[in-house]
């Protein structure tokens, strides 16, 4: 865990809930695990709510350039907390479901959209729930010992929180039905076979495999790795005219990321008291000299 400072905690949290997510950065990489390894990293409304403040503290920082999720102990993450996130909040009502559902899709879709590229480090067990951040991850590594499920099926509801989705994108159509529809578990290598992760390795060497990866991204260009991961994803869904002209724009947004003419428009409003914006447009031959 990064040394924390007295008076402003990196992650403010309740303290019942800041032990359920460990993370330190090193090297540039922000090494992020789900942390209840003796209830097999199932994710819990206090989880769900930590991993979002997690998040929140380091998709900014400047001395991160990747984000890897992993699991402490023999899990990555065992799903949903079948008592915590199902039982007791079904307990206390629909408002109640439904604020923990906001609270875990919540964290998956700023996954799906980080800032940072992001990698899936699937240790161990990887079930249901789990499917969720596992593809809100730009890629997976998996160890080969590591057994994924879409275990729904075996307790009586379908592949929700995504996950049916997730099937449907990530496998064959047949892959898909025949994983949702059994629950039989595959190991690290078939997820690999099967297009689940991008690849299996013994598990001694996935946390080695995982850092070299991590280290080709660190070399790239940052404004461009998260305009071709939003690109990758955002295509999936539009016809291919519509990608083509989605590239074009996408490219030239990135190309002017650094554009300060708005920064000029504000100068020339607040600091020259040169025009009115409510009135007309700013002086675009104009630049600051700072
Ligand atoms: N929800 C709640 N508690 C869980 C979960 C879960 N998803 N997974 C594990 N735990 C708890 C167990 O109840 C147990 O708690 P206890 O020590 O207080 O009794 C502890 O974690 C350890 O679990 P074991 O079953 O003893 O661990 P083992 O290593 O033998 O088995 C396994 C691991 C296979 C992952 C097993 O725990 C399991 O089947 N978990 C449920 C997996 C699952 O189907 N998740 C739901 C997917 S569907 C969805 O997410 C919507």
């Amino acid at each position: 865990m990064p040394a924390k400072k007295a008076t402003k905690p990196a992650v403010a949290a309740p303290d019942a809930e800041k032990d359920t997510v460990a993370y330190e950065v090193r090297g540039r990489i922000a090494w992020v695990k789900f942390n209840r390894p003796d209830k097999r990293n199932c994710m819990s409304p206090a989880l769900n709510r930590q991993m979002m403040r997690v998040l929140d503290a380091l998709e900014y920082r400047d001395d991160v350039g990747v984000l890897v999720l992993g699991g402490e102990g023999s899990a990555w993450s065992a799903g949903m907390d079948l008592k915590e996130y199902f039982r007791e909040t079904e307990a206390a009502g629909l408002g109640a479901v439904r604020q923990s559902q906001r609270e875990s899709y919540g964290w998956f879709r700023r996954l799906r959209w980080y800032q940072k590229p992001t990698i899936a480090m699937v240790n161990g067990w990887c079930f249901g729930g789990g499917y969720g951040p596992l593809f809100a991850c730009d890629l997976a590594f998996a160890a080969e010992e590591a057994k994924f499920g879409l275990s729904e099926i075996n307790w009586g509801i379908l592949p929700g929180g995504g996950a049916s989705k997730i099937a449907a994108e990530l496998l064959s159509f047949r892959r898909a039905m025949y994983h949702a529809m059994t629950g039989e578990m595959i190991d690290g290598r078939t997820a690999a076979e099967w297009g689940l992760v991008n690849e299996a390795v013994p598990l001694a060497k996935l946390e080695a495999r995982v850092a070299e990866v991590a280290a080709m991204l660190l070399e790239k260009n940052p404004v461009a790795l998260k305009a071709t991961k939003d690109a990758i994803r955002r295509v999936r869904e539009m016809t291919y005219d519509n990608a083509e002209d989605y590239l074009v724009r996408a490219q030239e947004a990135a190309n002017s990321f650094d554009n300060d003419g708005r920064k000029e428009g504000i100068r020339q409003f607040i600091d020259e008291k040169s025009y009115k914006p409510g009135l007309g447009a700013y002086d675009a031959s104009k630049r600051s000299s700072g």
